[in-house]
């Protein structure tokens, strides 16, 4: 083996914060640092920056700056999306149609409101993960009063017809949300145009190279939805609660830099990711999971039979290899993944996966590398369970 390298692979955990963005924020940290609801010139200054943000969000979303409300993240904007819709539509009834496989940022608020009355249908998705819109108008009902589906799954990469199930949600009357974290930097946002049907639309900063802590919802004009936080009148009344301004300064230069040229920078990222994917899957009983082509440029998720995730990436940190399993161990028991459950996969192949998801902070020689070390801890690993017979002569 060559020299050990650190090499980041969870992209879709969280990213790096781009220099350039750093750089936008830190007078506010410092100098700045007035309360943008505050008079004086200092205030002033950081309500600019704060509406400057808005329209850099706007202009990345071909959104109108006033259609984007500033909240603390992804878990926020899905916690307000859904719950605000649920309550402010509630005369009208109770009913909310969405997937197995969201994030948890949409799946316990539904759960929460299922403590409260309301009934919530979760789609079924094929083995990819993905939704059948056809599914999605015959689940839609008349007392149907949301309709959420992610965008792109954060565990498989499964990229959902979410242009075609807001179309039906708009035939149906219905609004309609999508948890875009995932997406951002890597599919152009089109508020009027491709993605016009889409009602609410959440975002997080720190997955597209800004800072965390700080993410936005999208609503479109006209939508019936309750205020989130109560308190002060920030937000147009809608969030209170004083500004994060260098988060919010910081996620404006972000989606700027993330969008500028989304294609060119998918290429490079589809490159490397395609790479690693032909090399990994040369290991034995190992599976691709996610949709072979409907899927996130730079996300990869495997299974390896007889192997624990959670060993293999404990395996993989020890070389520099940073990324992610598809099974957290609780009190010495793999627990596979809603998402892997509702795929389909079988307990003991969730328990082995693995999830690498490739960005900005990758190069061709950490594939390299990944490829160098992983044949060799899986095949120690596999040496050391009980289960796996190696087929003769290999
Ligand atoms: C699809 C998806 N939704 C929501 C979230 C939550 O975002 P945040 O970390 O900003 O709260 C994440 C983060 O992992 C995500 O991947």
């Amino acid at each position: 083996m060559g020299e050990k390298r650190f090499v980041y692979m969870d992209h879709a955990a969280t990213t790096f914060t781009k220099p350039e963005v750093a750089e936008a924020m830190m007078p506010f940290l410092k100098e700045h640092f007035g309360n943008p609801s505050s008079l004086y010139s200092i205030g002033r200054e950081a309500k600019e920056a704060v509406e400057s943000a808005r329209e850099q969000l706007a202009k990345a979303l071909g959104a109108k700056p006033e259609e984007v409300y500033f909240t603390s993240g992804g878990t926020e904007s899905d916690n307000w999306a859904v719950k605000g819709t649920a309550l402010a539509r509630q005369e009208r009834g109770n009913h909310i149609i969405t997937t197995p496989i969201e994030h948890h940022a949409v799946l316990y608020p539904c759960e929460y409101l299922e403590t409260k009355g309301f009934e919530v249908t979760y789609l079924l998705v094929d083995r990819y993960g993905l939704v059948d819109p056809a599914d999605v108008e015959a689940a839609i009902r008349e007392d149907t009063t949301l309709i959420s589906v992610m965008y792109a799954n954060n565990e498989i990469g499964t990229l959902e017809p979410v242009p075609e199930i807001g179309k039906i949600a708009k035939e149906h009357g219905v609004p309609f949300h999508t948890d875009a974290v995932q997406v951002i930097g890597k599919i152009p946002l089109d508020m009027q145009g491709k993605h016009k049907d889409i009602d609410m639309l959440s975002l997080s900063s720190h997955k597209f190279y800004g800072p965390k802590g700080v993410g936005a919802l999208y609503i479109r004009e006209g939508t019936e939805i309750d205020n989130y936080m109560h308190g002060g009148g920030q937000e147009r009344g809608r969030r209170a609660g004083t500004e994060n301004v260098a988060g919010i300064v910081g996620m404006g230069k972000a989606i700027e830099l993330a969008t500028a040229n989304i294609e060119a920078h998918n290429e490079k990222i589809r490159k490397m990711r395609d790479r690693l994917k032909d090399g990994v899957l040369e290991i034995p009983h190992c599976r691709l999971n996610g949709h072979p082509e409907k899927r996130l440029p730079g996300n990869l998720n495997f299974s390896f039979e007889y192997i624990e995730g959670e060993s293999l990436l404990l395996m993989l940190d020890q070389l520099g290899v940073c990324c992610s399993t598809g099974s957290a161990c609780s009190s010495g028991s793999s627990e596979p993944s809603h998402v892997l459950r509702a795929i389909g996969l079988p307990p003991k192949i969730a328990q082995g996966s693995l999830r690498l998801t490739l960005g900005d902070a990758d190069s061709e020689e950490d594939v390299d590398y990944v490829l160098e070390v992983l044949p060799g801890i899986v095949e120690k690993l596999r040496a050391m369970s009980p289960f796996y017979k190696p087929a003769a002569g290999t």
